[in-house]
């Protein structure tokens, strides 16, 4: 087997969906606990903690109680990388949750046992669904009281439409729960807790014959969980693989992150059964792991550390081998670039990366050089279409406050586009110069005026328009200029020079269709 080959087959890139407080940090944190990489848990919500202290934007995230930055971490668990790419939680941040998916190969939809199918999992699920990403679930917080497994597994396959296989059954629930059943191996897993699950649970593993069980369990929840089994035998599917890989299938598991039961075993069966990194398919057809470097930048994301005041491109390798210092051509722009200074980010360290293999994440350095949805490649030149571009929802003038700062307001307001926080418009037909900041939700102009003040400086002020649809327009020149918009529309530009109109309502933008029947309109750029 090749280098590139084996090492594509030992990764697993893959990103947590769920609903604020479900428990991605903590289930993070336990992931990285058994994997090595850190040795006692409360690091990492340490580490965020330590953050929120040092910069004003992670107040932001505190006053909130959500998380704006995304990171990716890489840890090994036996003879695998794991490549986990954290995705903000909440509504607003969808737009970069969106692009972070586009790099993940699945996803594990972490469900509260009590709460259910929430809000946010539910949108989540829909993107990966949409594009396909296998997923797996992982129904948390057992050691509270909660609907069950039977209940929660029906309202997946109601709610989310999604046949649900369970890899592994839980013993109990709340202050009974002693454990899980692991249905393949046939084993019962009993823990222990530890201290505020610090540390790794302890574990017994016994044959569901072991007369021990009862004596730990008790008679009674040992016969509801026979019964169980004989449920879940007769009438329950089997794990069928390839409809796991086709997303139509969610392996799920039981456990509790918070004390570390059923952790580790979800761990080994996801490496198991989780698939590697394959094929994504370019313009020119599909492109396979084994073969010369390309990758896409699926996130950009500036000042992430405030001593650096850098900007870093995050790079998904899809194929060949990653070398620090390497050159690529940038095929947006046709150039060579020098891929130096390449980093791996673990919470706030950074790490050189000397090489990198398909399924991993890059963070490149280049100042200003990447746009989201850019392609890398060191062979012949071709194009990812991954990175999906979404219509902003709500539209508002910023202003800079302060007319001694104009340049780092300018500089700002650039650096947060390109991160694809927010999108500009120029109004060239008034006499106005400030832009105005399209968003997919309103949360984001309140991130960019936070950004600006703690990251460049500046007071800015919001001067918000009413307009909630957005069209891309085409037509003859002259009949563009000459058309009537009328006051619930208004024609501007798109950064990149294209005519936009920002329209009222649905029913406006039908009647200016009706009425311009030459034009074209189109919902987002990548149609033009
Ligand atoms: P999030 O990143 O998805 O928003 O969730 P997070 O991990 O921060 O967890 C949200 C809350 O749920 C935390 O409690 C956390 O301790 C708790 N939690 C996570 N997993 C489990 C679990 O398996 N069982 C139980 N019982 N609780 C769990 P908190 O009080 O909000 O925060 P903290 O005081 O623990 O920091």
């Amino acid at each position: 087997m090749s280098q590139i080959t084996d090492q594509t087959a030992r990764r697993r890139t893959f990103a947590i969906i769920s609903h604020p407080d479900a428990g991605k940090t903590t289930l993070t944190e336990k992931l990285l606990l058994y994997g090595g990489a850190i040795q006692l848990a409360g690091s990492v919500k340490a580490r965020r903690n330590q953050r929120k202290a040092t910069s004003d934007w992670m107040e932001l995230e505190k006053e909130r109680g959500i998380s704006v930055t995304s990171t990716v971490l890489q840890f090994e668990y036996k003879d695998h990388v794991l490549n986990l790419l954290d995705t903000p939680g909440h509504n607003d941040f969808s737009a970069d949750t969106y692009r972070t998916l586009t790099a993940a190969d699945s996803a594990v939809m972490l469900i509260d046992n009590a709460k259910g199918v929430e809000t946010q999992t539910k949108k989540l699920f829909a993107v990966c669904r949409d594009r396909g990403i296998p997923i797996f679930t992982f129904v948390n917080k057992m050691d509270h009281p909660g609907r069950g497994p039977l209940a929660l597994l029906t309202e997946v396959e109601e709610v989310l439409g999604i046949a649900s296989v369970p890899v592994n059954w839980p013993i109990g629930q709340g202050s009974d729960f002693k454990g899980v059943y692991d249905r393949e191996t046939k084993k019962v897993h009993l823990y222990s807790r530890t201290a505020h699950g610090a540390t790794k649970a302890e574990l017994e593993v016994l044959n569901l014959d072991d007369p021990r069980i009862t004596d730990v369990i008790g008679a009674d929840l040992y016969q509801t969980l026979l019964d169980d089994i004989d449920l879940l035998d007769i009438a329950g599917e089997g794990l069928e693989l390839e409809k796991v890989a086709r997303g139509e299938l969610t392996p799920v598991f039981f456990g509790s992150a918070l004390t570390n039961f059923g952790v580790e075993l979800f761990l080994s069966r996801f490496m198991d059964i989780a698939p590697a990194p394959t094929v994504r398919v370019a313009d020119k057809g599909p492109v396979p792991a084994e073969g010369p470097f390309s990758g896409f930048v699926f996130k950009i994301q500036a000042n992430m550390d405030p001593n650096h005041r850098d900007r870093i491109a995050f790079l998904r390798v899809v194929s060949g081998r990653f070398e620090k210092d390497m050159e690529a051509a940038h095929t947006r722009t046709g150039k060579k670039l020098r891929l130096s200074r390449p980093q791996r980010l673990f919470a706030q360290d950074r790490e050189t990366v000397e090489e990198a293999y398909p399924g991993d994440i890059v963070g490149l350095t280049n100042p200003g050089a990447f746009q989201l949805g850019d392609t890398l490649s060191s062979g012949e030149i071709i194009r990812f279409d991954e990175v999906p571009s979404f219509a902003p929802e709500v539209f508002s003038f910023i202003r800079n406050d302060d007319v001694g700062r104009l340049k780092h307001f300018e500089k700002g307001i650039q650096q947060l586009c390109e991160e694809g926080l927010v999108d500009l418009f120029w109004d060239r037909r008034s006499a106005r110069r400030e832009p105005i900041l399209g968003a997919v939700g309103k949360l984001q102009f309140e991130v960019v005026q936070h950004r600006l003040r703690s990251e460049y400086g500046v007071e800015s002020g919001l001067e918000p328009l009413g307009f909630e649809v957005i069209r891309w327009v085409e037509g003859d020149p002259v009949e563009l200029r000459s058309v009537y918009w009328g006051s619930n529309a208004r024609l501007v530009e798109d950064d990149f020079g294209n005519a936009v109109v920002l329209i009222m309502s649905a029913w406006n933008l039908q009647y200016l269709e009706d009425q311009n029947p030459k034009l074209q309109f189109f919902k987002s750029r990548n149609e033009l």
